[in-house]
């Protein structure tokens, strides 16, 4: 059997990772400004990760959602903590495009309404309901074509109180900041108003954090620089620090309803283990700070480059927008100089590091960089 085509890929076989360095079957050694796509949060490899993966799986690797388990408790518990939302409840799933869909979901049971609202560019997952709020039309079949779903232009206010007016909304989901679009962050001043008529109207606000949150942008959520609390939170991508999980938080006016919702794989015992040790590693190590200095840093640095257009973020969420396509820097930064980046459209390069990284490998990162743009 061979694989199924779905992605483009380099011609590289990744082996090994530590820290932000990832390594390959050559022993080629790369520096990872990508984190497998912003999974990476620890850094490759933690020990301390490693060891908290290795005893559960040593004592048990899985058992079903019909038992106790305490591991999810003990990850409700410390992530409620850190992330600002102690009273919310936690559900556990395997993937962010699993944390929308149920989100939405929970959304429309809770006031009935049908439709939802999103925004321009929004990516929020490839599954049914997800899919439907994700503004790429390459992504859907027609079998997800759907009617209860309207896109907003970014940043729009005026129109969002327009659509949300009529009280048939169930929910509003917007990126804690855009990401697939290429790094868009909304106005703060934009959430607090959209905050204020989602109460006003009875509609839900979802804040997809699955890219921007768990400390990537500097804080622990990316809508906490506007100052306002979400109904619903997704996350995923660095919770599990590659371990695939996904949760989604609850704000306590929802009922949780036996049946509901549901999964077999979510919050499995080995999955608890990985996130629990990775909320560990973020308080012990000050992560969240770090990623809020480092990237200010660099920044700042990038700010100063000429050939770059814009350059746009918070934190470890930086896209630098050129006037041409970069897939040819990429493509040298990679090969000639060993550095995995991420790109978005066709002028955008993502930066998206483990939240580990330093000064001394921003700077690195930095000289490897100018070297490829000054060729
Ligand atoms: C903002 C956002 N939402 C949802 C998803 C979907 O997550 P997953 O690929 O884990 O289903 C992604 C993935 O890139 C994302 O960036």
């Amino acid at each position: 059997m061979k694989l199924f085509d779905v992605y483009p890929l380099f011609d590289i076989n990744i082996v090994k990772g530590e820290g932000c360095y990832v390594f390959d079957d050559k022993g080629n050694k790369y520096l990872d400004l990508y984190g497998g796509h912003a999974v990476i949060s620890v850094g490759h490899s933690h020990p301390y990760y490693v060891s908290k993966v290795t005893n559960q799986l040593n004592q048990l690797g899985f058992y079903s959602n019909s038992v106790v388990n305490t591991l999810q408790r003990e990850v409700a518990q410390k992530l409620g903590e850190q992330c600002g939302y102690p009273d919310y409840s936690l559900f556990l799933i395997n993937s962010g495009a699993e944390a929308n869909e149920n989100a939405i979901k929970l959304a429309s049971f809770h006031n009935g309404r049908k439709k939802v609202l999103a925004f321009k560019k929004a990516f929020h997952g490839r599954t049914s309901a997800s899919v439907s709020v994700t503004d790429i039309p390459a992504y859907s079949a027609p079998v997800n074509e759907t009617d209860h779903v309207t896109f907003a232009p970014f940043n729009d206010i005026e129109f969002v109180k327009k659509e949300l007016a009529s009280k048939a909304f169930c929910a509003v989901i917007i990126e804690g900041i855009q990401g697939v679009a290429g790094i868009h962050i909304p106005n703060d001043n934009f959430l607090k108003q959209l905050r204020e008529v989602c109460t006003e109207t009875g509609t839900i606000l979802i804040l997809d954090e699955i890219q921007s949150g768990y400390g990537r942008s500097g804080k622990f959520f990316a809508h906490q620089y506007a100052d306002i609390q979400a109904d619903i939170i997704t996350v995923a991508k660095g919770i599990g620090n590659g371990f695939p999980m996904a949760g989604v938080l609850i704000n306590p006016m929802f009922k949780a309803v036996y049946g509901q919702l549901g999964t077999t794989f979510g919050g499995n015992h080995l999955a608890c283990a990985a996130a629990s040790a990775v909320l560990d590693i973020l308080k012990e190590e000050k992560l969240v700070e770090n990623a809020r200095n480092i990237g200010e840093y660099l920044i700042t640095e990038l700010k100063k480059i000429p050939q770059i257009k814009e350059v746009r973020g918070r934190g470890l969420i930086i896209g630098m927008e050129f006037e041409t396509p970069v897939k040819e820097l990429r493509t040298k930064l990679l090969f000639e100089e060993k550095v995995f980046t991420g790109a978005t459209g066709t002028n955008v390069i993502r930066l998206l590091p483990p939240l580990c990284l330093t000064k001394e490998l921003a700077d690195e990162f930095l000289v490897r960089f100018k070297k490829v743009l000054s060729k």
